[in-house]
C-alpha cells in the first residue's frame, strides 16, 4: 500500500503537467487583441473606399476640370464627359412619356371613328373630276409619306425595341431587327430631308393663313358634329391641314432633319455635348412628329371618304371639292386657278 505523501507528490504532479500543457497551448496562439476604436473607423472607411474604388480620382475625372489625353480636337483634355451621364438618365423617362402619348393618340382615334365613322359626302357624287394634285406634288408628297413611315417604324424599334420586342422575340432575331432598323433610319433620313424641302417650295403657297381659317379653327371643321351638317368652307387647304403643314412638315420635321444630320455625321467635330442635346431634341421631336402624323393618315385614309383619291389619282369628284374645300372649288369653276383643269370621271381633259 502506498504512503499518503507519496499519493499527494504524485497529485502535485499530474496538477503541474496540466498547468503546463494549458502554459504551452496558450503560448502557441496568438493573443486576442484588445478592441481597438481606430481599427473599427478603418474598416467603416474601407465599406466607403475599398480597395480600386478610387473615388478621389473619379471625383477628379468627372469635375470637368482639363485632364491629360493623347485626343486631339475639340474634346482635348476631357477624360470623361460628365454631361453623358445626365443624357443616359433623361432618355428612359422622355421615351416613356412618348410612348403614352402614342398610345392616347391611337385609342383617341380608334374612339373618334368607333364614335362618328368615316367622314362621309351629303350630296351624290357628279362624275365630273377636278384635278387636284399634278403628279409632281403626288410623287413628292409620296416619297416624304414612304420615307417618313420608314424613318418611323425604325426609330419606334429603335426606341422601345429593347423594352417591348426583346422579350417577345429573343436576343438573335432582336439583334438582327435592330441593326436593320439602324441602317433603315441612318440611309433614309438624307431622301427624307431632299423631299421635305422640295415638299415645302411646292406647297407653302396654298398653306399660307388666310382670315377664313379661322372661322375653321373656331367650329374645329364641324368635326365633333356626328351629324356632318356643320359646314365650314375653306381654300385649298383647310386650318387643320395648315396646321399639319407648319407643325408637322415645316417646324418638327426641319427640327428632325436638322438633328438627324447631327447624329447621322459624327465627323464634322461636333462635341457630345451637341449629339446629347441633338438626340434628346430629335427624341421628343420625333414621339410628337409621329403624333401628328397619326392624325393625318387617319384622315387620309378610313376617316374621310374620297381623300386618298386626291393623293392617289390626283383628281376629286366636284361634290367632295364643294363639301371640303368650297372657296378652292369655287376658284377652280371661275377659272381664277389657271393651273387646275377639270377632267371627266375617265381622266380625260375637259378643256
Ligand atoms: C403614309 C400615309 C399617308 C397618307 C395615306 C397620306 C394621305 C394624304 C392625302 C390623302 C392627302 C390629300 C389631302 C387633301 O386632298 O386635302 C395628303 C396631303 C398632305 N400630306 Fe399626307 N399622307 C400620308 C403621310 C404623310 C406624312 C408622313 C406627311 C408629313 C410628314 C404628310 C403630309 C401631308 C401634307 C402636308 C399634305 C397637304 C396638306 C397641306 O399642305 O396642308 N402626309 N396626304
Amino acid at each position: 500500500m502506498a504512503h499518503p505523501s507519496m499519493i499527494d507528490a504524485a497529485r502535485l504532479f499530474v496538477a503541474a503537467l496540466g498547468l503546463a500543457a494549458v502554459a504551452g497551448a496558450a503560448a502557441q496562439s496568438p493573443a486576442s487583441p484588445p478592441p481597438d476604436a481606430g481599427q473599427a473607423t478603418e474598416q467603416t472607411a474601407r465599406k466607403i473606399a475599398p480597395p480600386l474604388n478610387n473615388q478621389k480620382m473619379w471625383s477628379e475625372v468627372r469635375s470637368g476640370r482639363p485632364q491629360t489625353t493623347s485626343v486631339r480636337g475639340r474634346e482635348t483634355d476631357v477624360l470623361m464627359q460628365p454631361q453623358g451621364q445626365t443624357w443616359r438618365a433623361v432618355r428612359p423617362p422622355i421615351a416613356t412619356a412618348g410612348g403614352m402619348l402614342l398610345a392616347l393618340v391611337l385609342l383617341g382615334l380608334a374612339g373618334y371613328y368607333a364614335w362618328r365613322g368615316p367622314i362621309t359626302l351629303h350630296g351624290k357624287k357628279t362624275g365630273r373630276m377636278i384635278e387636284r394634285f399634278p403628279p409632281l406634288k403626288r410623287y413628292i408628297h409620296w416619297t416624304m409619306a414612304l420615307t417618313f413611315v420608314a424613318l418611323a417604324i425604325s426609330g419606334l424599334i429603335i426606341t422601345f425595341g429593347k423594352t417591348l420586342l426583346l422579350p417577345l422575340i429573343g436576343a438573335t432575331l432582336f439583334s438582327w431587327l435592330a441593326t436593320f432598323a439602324k441602317f433603315v433610319h441612318n440611309f433614309t433620313g438624307p431622301v427624307f430631308s431632299v423631299a421635305l424641302v422640295v415638299f415645302i417650295v411646292l406647297f407653302i403657297r396654298d398653306n399660307l393663313l388666310r382670315a377664313y381659317d379661322l372661322k375653321w379653327i373656331a367650329k374645329f371643321g364641324g368635326m365633333l358634329d356626328k351629324s356632318g351638317n356643320t359646314h365650314v368652307p375653306s381654300g385649298k387647304f383647310n386650318a387643320g391641314e395648315k396646321a399639319l403643314f407648319w407643325g408637322l412638315v415645316v417646324v418638327l420635321s426641319m427640327v428632325l432633319v436638322v438633328t438627324g444630320y447631327i447624329l447621322n455625321f459624327p465627323n464634322f467635330d461636333q462635341t457630345r455635348a451637341t449629339m446629347q442635346v441633338a438626340n434628346i431634341v430629335h427624341m421628343v421631336a420625333a414621339l410628337l412628329a409621329v403624333a401628328m402624323a397619326c392624325f393625318h393618315i387617319y384622315l387620309g385614309t378610313v376617316g374621310m371618304q374620297g381623300a386618298l383619291d386626291a393623293m392617289r389619282t390626283g383628281y376629286v369628284d366636284e361634290t367632295w371639292a364643294r363639301e371640303h374645300h368650297e372657296y378652292w372649288y369655287n376658284d377652280v369653276k371661275a377659272g381664277r386657278i389657271p393651273s387646275t383643269v377639270a377632267a371627266d370621271a375617265a381622266g380625260q381633259y375637259a378643256s
